[in-house]
């Protein structure tokens, strides 16, 4: 069988780790992962054996390595929240981890960009950015045909030349001025603060602090000009509480939140209002698949228990505090940093 890359895979065993690694560089973000349909990086003509041997599930240990590296960046949040649950839980969940797996290799999409659906539903004019052109090709689309006005640009945000350029092109298209801009690209590494290396915590550092840093700055003269300016970082309440594993995650996050109180300082002259959201524990469709299962569900139960409101949050419940923030109604709103987390952070357990 042929790969739409040139990659010859000469038998069923190279067919199946084929499109194991195609999972694993899905969810820890590898290059040249370009979309969830398997059958886009087929030539269309495969035999019969070839064709079950792909459509295979990946072994369980194969679905666990891919879980453990998940923290790169996807699906069950970066938190490293969600990474422990899957290590310590792992008897527990394995069947259902691997069933959700079976939805992805059958095209199943994990849910994003929330905020961007979220602001384009009340009728703003969104660019957005992604490293990924097929996939930010295939999500302009379906929005252009729900009659969302989203454009948006391939950036890579740890590439300084590359935000210079997504901001120019911002610039272009709204001619001059913008009204909102949403940092929320991130990354986490969840590793012992001991085992963190050169590379993470450059790669942490740069993708979550240094690139909202310098958007802001590259976009102060467009929010300014727009007289209504708003600025909102995505944190994490794990600026907050020590969650194990994040030392470097949280420490960009609290970098946030400080950055946030110093630009609503100074930039309040110029009409442009700052702040940050700190989300919870969000779900994803791996917690949906965890929680089918009732062992587990008691598991994951215990663990959220201490949140006042003891359930996980919904991408939605983020993206429309995003959207709030930044409405008129919050016009006297500057300089926060608002948990939306269950009042997780309030326990104090
Ligand atoms: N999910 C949670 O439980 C949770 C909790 C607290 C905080 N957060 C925060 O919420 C934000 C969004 O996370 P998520 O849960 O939605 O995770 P996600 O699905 O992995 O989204 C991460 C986003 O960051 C972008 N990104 C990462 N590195 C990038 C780079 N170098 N250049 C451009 N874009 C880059 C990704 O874009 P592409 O892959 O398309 O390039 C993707 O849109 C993050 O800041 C995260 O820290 C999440």
């Amino acid at each position: 069988m042929v790969l739409s890359d040139g990659r010859v895979l000469e038998n069923a065993k190279a067919i199946h780790q084929g499109a194991t690694k195609y999972f694993h560089d899905f969810l820890t973000g590898g290059t040249g992962v370009e979309t969830a349909d398997l059958s886009s990086l087929i030539n269309p003509t495969i035999s019969e054996v070839d064709n079950e041997m792909l459509c295979m599930v990946p072994f369980e240990e194969e679905v666990k390595d891919a879980i453990s590296s998940i923290p790169k960046h996807s699906s069950p949040g970066p938190d490293g929240f969600g990474l422990a649950f899957y290590i310590e839980c792992w008897d527990i969940i394995k069947q259902d981890v691997i069933d959700a797996a079976r939805d992805f290799f059958n095209g199943v999409p994990l849910p994003r960009y929330a905020i961007v659906e979220e602001l384009a539903g009340f009728g703003a004019i969104v660019h957005t950015c992604s490293r990924n052109q097929t996939e930010l090709n295939d999500r302009i689309q379906e929005w252009q045909s729900k009659g969302l006005e989203v454009s948006g640009s391939v950036c890579d945000l740890k590439i300084r030349a590359q935000r210079d350029k997504l901001m120019e092109t911002v610039s272009s298209l709204f001619h001059g001025k913008l009204n909102i801009l949403v940092n929320n690209a991130g990354i986490a590494v969840s590793k012992e603060a001991t085992e963190v290396t050169a590379e993470d915590f450059s790669d942490v550092m740069c993708t979550n602090f240094e690139s909202g840093y310098h958007l802001c700055q590259l976009g102060h003269p467009l929010l300014k000009a727009s007289g209504n300016g708003n600025i909102v970082f995505i944190s994490s309440v794990a600026s907050f509480v020590a969650i194990p594993h994040c030392s470097l995650y949280a420490s960009t996050k609290g970098a946030m939140n400080q950055l946030t109180k110093n630009l609503a300082c100074e930039w309040a002259k110029d009409n442009i209002r700052v702040n940050s959201i700190a989300p919870g524990f969000i779900r994803t469709p791996l917690i949906d698949a965890v929680e089918e299962n009732p062992e587990a569900k008691k598991v994951l139960s215990h663990l959220i228990s201490r949140f006042p409101i003891p359930r996980a949050g919904k991408p939605e419940e983020v993206s429309s505090v995003v959207a709030f923030i930044c409405f008129p109604a919050a016009s006297y709103i500057t300089g926060q940093v608002l948990c939306v987390d269950g009042g997780y952070t309030v326990t104090g357990v």
